[in-house]
């Protein structure tokens, strides 16, 4: 059976992101891992880090065959601790990079939440162009946001329109493997 895991990338545990990635976990029950919770250092180049990333990659890339990553909108950018999650990648590609290629073929979406209901494409080129990169395999991106502590009318039918195409390549790749 194939797995799918959402990577929690707010300062808020339980905060407007949280929102929408509940709405993903209840539509699919993919995992939650929130790196909230998680000691990750910025990347170094002399790979001195002694954190939570080599295990938490790892457990990743041998569990996982979609994540999906969310992340709130600060500074029309990704959150911090979740570009710090995309720099750490580069350990994998450096060293043991066997754990590295494990990211080919996997499956990925991004959700972004901010206090607007849109957000311009381009938001979406650096997680676009890294999972390229990395050899992943896109589904899309849903951008949503919060208006008195619940998703708006919009969010909630984007959010469904991506848990309907996760769930449908779930059920194609479980048919694969048999
Ligand atoms: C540090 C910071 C920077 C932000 N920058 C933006 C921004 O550039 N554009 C925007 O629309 N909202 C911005 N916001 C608003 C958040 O995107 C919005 O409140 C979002 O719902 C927060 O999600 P969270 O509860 O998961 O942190 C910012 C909020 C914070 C705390």
């Amino acid at each position: 059976m194939s797995k799918g895991v959402i990577i929690l990338g707010s300062s808020n545990s339980k905060g407007n992101t949280a929102k929408l990635v509940s709405y993903i976990k209840e539509h699919t029950s993919f995992d939650i891992i929130d790196l909230k919770e998680k000691e990750i250092q910025h990347f170094d180049y002399e790979f001195k880090n002694q954190d939570d990333f080599n295990t938490l990659f790892k457990e990743i890339v041998n569990q996982y065959d979609t994540i999906v990553f969310a992340t709130p909108v600060y500074w029309y950018s990704m959150s911090g601790i979740l570009k710090v999650f995309f720099d750490r990648i580069s350990d994998f590609l450096y060293k043991e990079q066997d754990f590295g290629r494990k990211l080919r073929g996997k499956r990925t979406a991004m959700i972004s939440c901010s206090g607007e209901q849109d957000i311009e494409a381009s938001f979406y080129i650096p997680y676009n162009k890294s999972v390229e990169y990395l050899g992943m395999e896109a589904i899309g991106t849903v951008h949503g946001c919060v208006n008195d502590g619940a998703l708006t009318k919009v969010t909630k039918e984007r959010l469904e329109k991506l848990t309907i195409k996760l769930v449908a390549e779930k059920a194609t790749v479980d048919s694969n493997k048999e």
